[in-house]
């Protein structure tokens, strides 16, 4: 059974003061939903958010971290220092990175091993641009990063794999994905999946959704059969927004 997962990435918003006071207002509003609900705050308020969700059932999530442990990697942030803290996700591969700092799937694919090692649970993000839908290559590019962002990974137990798959051209763009086709590209990941691991982590790795979700059109997605969550930029900066996402 895989539990549904909502994870809100706040992306380079929120202080430390406006995250607390954000969890303090979303831990009252989503007390009945049957989802697994995360937060990814920036790194300066990770240490905040932690606190402040204790005795709720939220979870907390980095945005992104370095594949080495320690060393002279100036401004990077290691697997240990966010094991240490105890935050149980990491979004690795976001499109954004890949656009404007550039990473790569090979870079992706040793994050996603050092996260592995240090038991944080990776949520890696693939995705086509607009132009690559365009030219119908869709399939050929979701595959090359499925592939290798995940080569080599068979001594790690890859349960706790999230993937979310994120069409660039309906992030931010107030543009979704229609829940057919968001749902074909996550079945044909989900098929990615059986054929680079096996097929009993394919049937149980989750599948996120995510470009412009919103309270209006989350429940259309969660429909559907290979949905099995939604990874929020925008709309989960909103409090009141994102508890309604999160309790679809
Ligand atoms: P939006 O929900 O703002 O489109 O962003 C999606 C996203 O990039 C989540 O990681």
């Amino acid at each position: 059974m895989r539990v549904p997962l909502i994870a809100g990435n706040w992306k380079m918003n929120k202080t430390p003061q406006e995250a607390i006071q954000l969890i303090n207002e979303l831990k009252g509003l989503i007390q009945n939903t049957a989802a697994e609900v995360a937060v990814c705050p920036t790194f300066v308020a990770l240490s905040d958010v932690l606190k402040a969700v204790e005795g709720s059932s939220l979870k907390v999530g980095a945005q992104n971290m370095y594949h080495q442990d320690k060393g002279a990697f100036t401004g990077e942030i290691s697997p240990v220092f966010l094991k240490a803290m105890n935050i149980e996700y990491v979004i690795l591969g976001h499109s954004e990175r890949r656009q404007y700092f550039g990473e790569t799937n090979e870079e992706i694919n040793k994050k996603l091993a050092a996260a592995f090692t240090h038991n944080i649970k990776p949520i890696l993000c693939v995705g086509e641009t607009l132009e690559q839908r365009e030219q119908g290559i869709t399939f050929e590019v979701i595959k090359e990063q499925v592939q290798k962002c995940l080569a080599n990974m068979h001594q790690f137990d890859l349960e706790e794999l999230v993937v979310a798959y994120e069409p660039v051209w309906a992030i931010g763009t107030g543009r979704t994905a229609t829940k057919e086709d968001a749902n074909e590209v996550i079945a044909f990941i989900r098929q990615q999946l059986k054929e680079v691991l096996n097929e009993k982590l394919s049937l149980n790795i989750r599948i996120l959704y995510g470009g412009s979700v919103k309270s209006s059109n989350i429940r259309e997605l969660m429909d559907m059969p290979e949905i099995d969550g939604a990874l929020v930029g925008g709309a989960s900066l909103d409090v009141q927004e994102f508890a309604k996402i999160a309790c679809y």
